[in-house]
């Protein structure tokens, strides 16, 4: 269990275990003995601003049917801001992004699955450089002019889409941009850059919970959705439960991307392995 910085309420164990499974419950977030002091660490301030002696307490507040449940919503969200890792940058994972442009792009313009319609989800979008970025790809393949292209971002973060809408950056998220791409879809705005409007326009947002909401405000089907460094810190339950509803919401013949270190070849999955040039993802059967 965590060891307290001085002044700090302290998270005991039985705290933690009824916070944790909360948190798993409702954000998928998954946090261990070991990583227990991050919830500790993070929440002392939810515990000040509602001048809470104890995380017992706390997790009263957060689960107590007398209080209204937009309080408890409100506070919960509270938390999701707090624990979230909102770590992203353009071109993440660019082999992956190459493989999109290069190898499923012209297919998907080939085979016309649906018409003239290309329909892309990244769900866990973070501030907005996944979305953007599969943008300037499907741009750069220059196959899909006159198309209906549309990108939908969706994360639970009110902080992180706020962030996506306004389309502004600094320079962490261009640690893997290439000063030719920088230049061309970037405008400089006191002394950050924002994405150009023509990029902007092609990408949708949407508040959504992974792990409780349905997924019907994002619409689809998808050709591709790219659910990229989220499952990682998801509990392995919950992991599994989402790449099935994940897999509803692709085409049939659709791809899904996850990060690099993530994989389903732990688990049952209604996805095989596919190849696309080099890199390996999955996809729905046809
Ligand atoms: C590390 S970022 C990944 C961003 C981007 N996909 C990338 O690969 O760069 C993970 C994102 O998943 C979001 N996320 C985590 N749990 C979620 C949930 N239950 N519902 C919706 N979004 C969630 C977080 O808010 C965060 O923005």
């Amino acid at each position: 269990m965590p060891s307290p910085t001085s002044g700090a309420i302290v998270l005991d164990s039985q705290a933690f275990e009824l916070l944790s499974q909360l948190i798993c419950a409702r954000f998928g977030l998954l946090y261990t003995a070991e990583t227990a002091y991050l919830i500790e660490r993070r929440l002392q301030q939810r515990l000040e601003v509602n001048g809470i002696a104890s995380f017992s307490d706390y997790y009263q507040l957060l689960t107590d049917p007398a209080q209204p449940l937009s309080r408890r919503d409100r506070e919960l969200q509270e938390i999701f801001e707090l624990l979230s890792t909102r770590e992203t940058y353009f071109f993440r994972e660019s082999y992956q992004l190459d493989a999109f442009r290069e190898v499923l792009l012209p297919q998907l313009h080939h085979k016309r699955p649906r018409g003239q319609q290309l329909s892309v989800w990244s769900a866990g979008c973070a501030s907005g450089e996944e979305p953007y970025s599969i943008a300037v790809e499907i741009i750069e393949s220059g196959l899909f002019d006159g198309w209906n292209v549309r990108i939908i971002g969706s994360d639970l973060s009110n902080q992180a889409l706020h962030a996506a809408v306004q389309g502004i950056y600094g320079p962490s998220s261009f640690r893997q941009t290439d000063p030719s791409r920088h230049n061309r879809y970037f405008r400089p705005l006191t002394g950050r850059w924002q994405i150009i409007e023509s990029v902007r326009r092609m990408c949708t947002f949407v508040r959504l919970n992974l792990i409780e909401d349905d997924f019907s405000s994002v619409g689809g089907p998808f050709d591709a959705i790219f659910c990229r460094n989220v499952i990682i810190y998801f509990d392995r339950s919950e992991r599994q439960r989402l790449i099935e509803r994940l897999s509803n919401k692709l085409a049939p013949g659709g791809y899904l991307f996850l990060g690099h270190a993530e994989s389903l070849l732990d688990g049952n999955t209604p996805l095989g392995i596919a190849h696309l040039g080099r890199e390996l993802v999955y996809r729905k059967p046809s």
